[in-house]
């Protein structure tokens, strides 16, 4: 049971950690030819079937790189495929989903008061949500609207607020700006399993076979990946939001999240137009912080709160533990200071992280989480402003792994 919870943890420390370098390499590889696709120059002289080259100055050498669009006359001996940063970004990320939301489905997934339903059935949602979110998309990009981009792009950026909305109709505010995030990487990710690597395939076997490529593949290919290139901002955005409950805790989380992805855009745009050589559209900065503040002013309207006092059956266990009485006081006097709706310790304005610890059913519902900052870490207080003692600590260990073995 104990070696069991920290276990956990660890675990998904190790995925995250796992996540954030494989998008890290993902992103950055794609920021990278993004950019290096912009700033190519034509000159007279390049070989046939080369579009354009750039001179690039890195690390100690100077490099030079020739575009072929379409393909190269012949097959070269070696390439390098960028397919794994964006496949393993997907797999640690679907991974992070499992391990948090769905492993914890009761405390991050499920809010009683907009869907009550089981946890499979919230896991089945989910799931629903991802894969619904690529055949739709997929779908909208194969019709006869692919072929007029601008509209393509609105369009997909009204069916994303309306999965804004929709999504916190289904899940707490943190797991709605989590799927919005999931459900967009996934179409990143399958662009790139689906179309892009795919048609480059198709590309290369006619090379091998000495047939001349089909220059459509290479258009598919590119309106996919400018479609990642301006939602991977807004993705980062959400997939970070988790840490921040201003940024979903509010009643109009949903249209806070419908901004950001202008944000992302705005941003792109400017550093699209400079790599491109076509300017410094210096506006987009103004027009991203104007929509930012909104979004700050956005987070302080409250999310309205309804009945939250009843203790879910996850949590009933904590509540009827013999050890509650005394690990309720603890906490009451060592957390509920700061961890309340208002609070009142100085210099604490909302609730931190959106973790209220001040009734028996929010002490129940959090039990794992006090276990790991207040029991098992000295995360909690921070800098033991409050004083928990040792005892209590110890405490609040025995009341969570005895009422864990009951469960
Ligand atoms: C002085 C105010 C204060 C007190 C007292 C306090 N906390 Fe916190 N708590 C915070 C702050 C601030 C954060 C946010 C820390 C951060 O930003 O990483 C936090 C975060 C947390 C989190 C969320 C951690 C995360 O990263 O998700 C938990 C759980 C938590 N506290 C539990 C407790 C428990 C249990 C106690 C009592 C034993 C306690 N806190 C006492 C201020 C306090």
């Amino acid at each position: 049971m104990l070696d069991y919870v920290i276990f956990w943890d660890w675990v998904a420390f190790a995925v995250r950690w796992l996540h954030v370098i494989t998008g890290i390499a993902w992103i950055g590889s794609s920021f990278y030819f993004v950019a290096l696709d912009l700033g190519l120059r034509q000159r007279p002289g390049l070989p046939a079937g080369a579009h354009g080259e750039e001179w690039q100055v890195h690390g100690g050498g100077f490099y030079h790189i020739q575009k072929y669009l379409v393909a190269p006359a012949e097959m070269p001996e070696h390439l390098t495929w960028f397919k794994w940063e964006s496949y393993a970004t997907w797999l640690s990320g679907f991974a992070m989903l499992a391990i948090v939301y769905y492993a914890g489905a009761d405390l991050f997934l499920i809010d009683r008061n907009v869907l009550d339903v089981s946890a499979p059935v919230a896991i089945l949602i989910s799931l629903g949500c991802l894969i619904s979110g690529w055949i739709v998309y997929d779908l909208l990009c194969r019709s006869p609207l692919g072929n007029h981009d601008t509209l393509l792009m609105l369009v997909l950026y009204a069916i994303l607020v309306f999965m804004a909305w929709g999504l916190t109709h289904l899940f707490t505010g943190r797991a709605a700006f989590l799927h919005l995030g999931a459900i967009t990487a996934t179409i990143m990710s399958a662009n790139v399993f689906m179309i892009i690597i795919p048609n480059q395939k198709i590309v290369v076997a006619d090379l091998i076979a000495g047939r001349k490529p089909d220059p459509k593949y290479g258009k598919i290919a590119k309106t996919r990946s400018t479609h990642n290139n301006y939602l991977t901002l807004p993705v980062l955005f959400l997939m970070l939001s988790n840490h921040y409950p201003l940024a979903f805790g509010t009643q109009f989380n949903w249209i806070i999240a419908s901004l950001v992805f202008l944000i992302g855009v705005l941003i792109r745009h400017f550093f699209n137009t400079q790599h491109a050589r076509k300017g410094n559209p210096t506006w987009t900065w103004l027009a991203a912080a104007i929509l930012f503040i909104i979004i700050m002013w956005l987070s302080t309207v409250p999310k309205v709160l309804t009945g939250e006092q009843n203790v879910s059956s996850a949590a009933e266990a904590y509540t009827t533990s013999t050890h509650f009485p005394a690990a309720r006081d603890a906490v009451l006097g060592r957390c509920s200071m700061c961890h309340t709706q208002e609070p009142v310790y100085e210099g604490i304005y909302h609730a931190p992280k959106g973790v209220i610890l001040d009734s028996d059913a929010t002490i129940a519902e959090h039990a794992r989480e006090i276990y790991l900052q207040a029991g098992r870490s000295h995360a909690m207080p921070p800098g033991n402003v409050t004083q928990i003692t040792d005892q209590e600590r110890a405490l609040l260990v025995t009341w969570f792994e005895e009422a864990g073995k009951k469960k």
